[in-house]
């Protein structure tokens, strides 16, 4: 049987990429950032996950407006990233869990959602980004990757009780995998920005905290506001935190779906965004 030892939020801003390949974690901008990864880096090694199953959204890189699927998952044995124009340059490619990957497909769809299957996929900064916080270095990653991206970009986006249920049964379908795999789920964006329009740099502390303080204990606290209400109060690109009502969801749709915080992380401004990072610990594996 397969478990899901934790979960991981984080946000993706494209300048930690930057601010990784320029080696710029001590300088006094990104320190306060960058320290929020030294629990979460203490804790994966502890943990050594096989699989990390990212809930995230793909910023044009491998969909574009032409096609936007409201949830896609992959299902290839490797995926890679690009050049997405930001100056980032990471070079190491993402090993799949082809074979997880297409019970979780078959799982959902099952659940009567409808996601794309992508046996070819990029994957952009939301993805590559928090992989080279979480894995730093220079060999291979130790942790294959699932992608399962969400749209926030092209409008109508799906409401957040759809991304948190959508979460919840791919709780469910790693539960019932057959592998003895150890999974981590991620959630990356947010918190709240926005990066283009008269509201460029809105920032809402008050929603974040809301956020932050309710991941763990009341999540389902994040399901009051709908998706347009959402980025009203965090932004146009703060939709992010659909991402993660997703990865939350998964954790609650697994075994006995508590959770503890290990730690939480919050940060205002990186570029434009109110950064945050929380790691939360599932509860099989507090009692294993
Ligand atoms: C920024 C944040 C994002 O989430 C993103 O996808 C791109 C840029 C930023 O704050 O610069
Ligand atoms: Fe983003």
């Amino acid at each position: 049987m397969s478990t899901i030892c934790g979960g991981l939020f984080t946000s993706h801003v494209p300048g930690i990429g930057k601010a990784i390949a320029q080696n710029l974690q001590q300088d006094p901008y990104w320190k306060p950032f960058f320290d929020g990864f030294a629990p979460v880096h203490q804790w994966l090694a502890q943990e050594q996950p096989d699989v990390a199953v990212v809930f995230y959204n793909d910023h044009g890189l491998n969909f574009f407006l032409d096609a936007m699927p409201t949830f896609a998952i992959g299902a290839a044995a490797q995926y890679r990233h690009e050049d997405e124009g930001w100056g980032i340059a990471f070079q190491r490619p993402f090993e799949g869990a082809p074979n997880l990957s297409w019970h979780i497909i078959e799982q959902v769809v099952a659940a009567e959602f409808d996601p794309v299957s992508c046996q070819s996929m990029m994957v952009d900064h939301a993805v590559a980004v928090p992989f080279e916080l979480c894995w730093p270095g220079s060999d291979a990653f130790p942790t294959r990757l699932v992608p399962i991206a969400i749209n926030t970009v092209q409008h109508p986006l799906p409401s957040p009780k759809r991304c948190w249920d959508l979460g919840r049964a791919v709780g469910r379908a790693i539960a019932s995998w057959g592998g003895d795999e150890k999974v981590v789920v991620m959630g990356t964006g947010g918190l709240s920005h926005q990066l283009e329009g008269e509201r460029a740099g809105h920032i809402n502390v008050d929603y974040d905290k809301f956020c932050l303080r309710n991941l763990a204990p009341d999540p389902q606290a994040l399901l009051q506001h709908d998706t347009l209400d959402i980025v009203e109060l965090a932004g146009s690109q703060g939709v992010e935190i659909l991402n993660w009502i997703a990865a939350r969801g998964a954790l609650n749709g697994s075994g006995t779906g508590s959770v503890k915080e290990l730690a939480s992380n919050y940060h205002v401004p990186i570029s434009n965004t109110a950064a945050a990072t929380v790691l939360l610990q599932h509860s099989d594996r507090v009692n294993a």
